[in-house]
């Protein structure tokens, strides 16, 4: 529904978006996800109109907007600031974009009815902003940009001024209001978790270009570049070399570590003298305090040199005999359980030959 068409943006000599291209489908939860200043709010501000790209296309069913003014594009942005009007009720502010457009009275009465119920907040229409919560006028402002039903709703960090515990049930409503209404999103965060919990798929950006474009647990489980693996989750990364490629599986030489063997993935450019990384989250990762003989897993000596109790689980930060700080997750789910190992006792990891996403630098 929506085509990007290598779209970039100079800000003089700066480069903040270079041939960028997207696609997002109808009825699709889409996130732009990256660190600040890679290039999202400015590739969000082209598709509303606010800003022309110097070179490349938008499209919208097929055909160029380009040239649309921001108002006549069918579509709504949401910012993080909720916009709205403090001297208008909760019901004159979803009101406005229907009365801008001339809708009667009584039209506007049943839309703004309709949209309040979208929100869960059928009874807050004679409320002033002033007088809801963060949550509450997030909503209404996504209300309001819901009211004329648009295409396409863009979303710039809507949640980020909000504190963990409502963020996190706003995005279940999120999700839910998605679903329900059917309405394509464009949603931006440079939060990774926010972005894996919401999106049916997330464009991860990096300095104005896209480095990976993929469903959320491909990004986590399959990233394509180191990059992309440091920025999803918590990842170990271990650079290497390809010494050897046989049936389904490559031997990697380890930086200071030595050989392992890993699975060779998909659609790679691996080839034997390739510099790589091997990317391992740190769930994958078993330690112990006996040594292993298992030929289908790596294994490493180390020491306990830091961890961390979360409760849930407790982060064990393992150093190894290149002095790399190798992070391994243990559940805490036996009952009392908070520790299996001291901070200076001798371990080993080991992972599965299949536990790590090799990626080539
Ligand atoms: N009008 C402008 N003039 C000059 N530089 C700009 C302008 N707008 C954006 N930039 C630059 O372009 C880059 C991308 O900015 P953008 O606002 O798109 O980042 P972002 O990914 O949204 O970051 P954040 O997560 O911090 O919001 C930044 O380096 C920014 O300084
Ligand atoms: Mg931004």
């Amino acid at each position: 529904m929506l085509e990007i068409k290598e779209v970039s943006r100079y800000f003089d000599n700066f480069t903040a978006l270079d041939k960028v291209s997207l696609n997002i489908a109808a009825g699709e939860f889409f996130t732009l996800l990256g660190p600040s200043g890679c290039g999202k709010t400015t590739l969000l501000r082209l598709i509303a109109g606010f800003d022309q790209p110097d070179n490349g296309d938008i499209l919208l069913d097929g055909k160029s907007i380009i040239a649309t003014p921001p108002e006549r594009r069918p579509l709504h942005t949401i910012f993080q600031n909720y916009a709205l009007f403090p001297h208008m009720t909760v019901t004159e502010n979803i009101a406005f974009p229907l009365r801008m457009v001339g809708c009667t009275q009584a039209e506007i009465n049943r839309r703004v009815a309709e949209a309040l119920e979208d929100v869960s907040l059928p009874d807050k229409g004679n409320h002033y902003p002033d007088a809801l919560s963060g949550g509450q006028k997030q909503r209404i402002a996504i209300a309001r940009a819901l009211v004329n039903r648009p295409r396409l709703l863009l979303l710039d960090e809507p949640l980020s001024a909000l504190d963990a515990k409502l963020r996190e049930q706003m995005q279940l409503e999120l999700i839910k209001l998605q679903k329900e209404i059917g309405i394509t999103f464009v949603y931006v965060t440079h939060d990774q978790g926010e972005a894996l919990a919401l999106s049916h798929r997330v464009a991860v950006m990096n300095r104005g270009t896209i480095a990976q474009v993929d469903e959320p647990s491909r990004l986590y489980g399959f990233p394509n570049s180191r990059f992309v693996a440091d920025f999803i989750g918590q990842c170990n990364l271990l650079s290497g070399k390809v010494t050897q490629l046989q049936d389904n599986r490559a031997q990697v030489e380890l930086e200071g570590l030595g050989p392992v063997q890993t699975a060779i993935p998909a659609d790679s450019t691996i080839a034997v003298g390739r510099n790589c990384t091997l990317t391992l989250r740190p769930e994958k990762i078993h330690i112990s305090s006996r040594v292993s003989h298992d030929e289908v897993e790596a294994h490493f000596k180390g020491i306990v040199h830091d961890m961390l109790y979360l409760g849930d689980v407790t982060v064990y930060k393992v150093e190894l005999a290149n002095g790399m700080l190798l992070e391994a997750l243990l559940a805490n789910s036996s009952p009392g359980r908070a520790r299996f190992f001291e901070i200076g006792d001798q371990v080993e990891v080991a992972w599965h030959y299949d536990a790590g996403h090799l990626v080539m630098d």
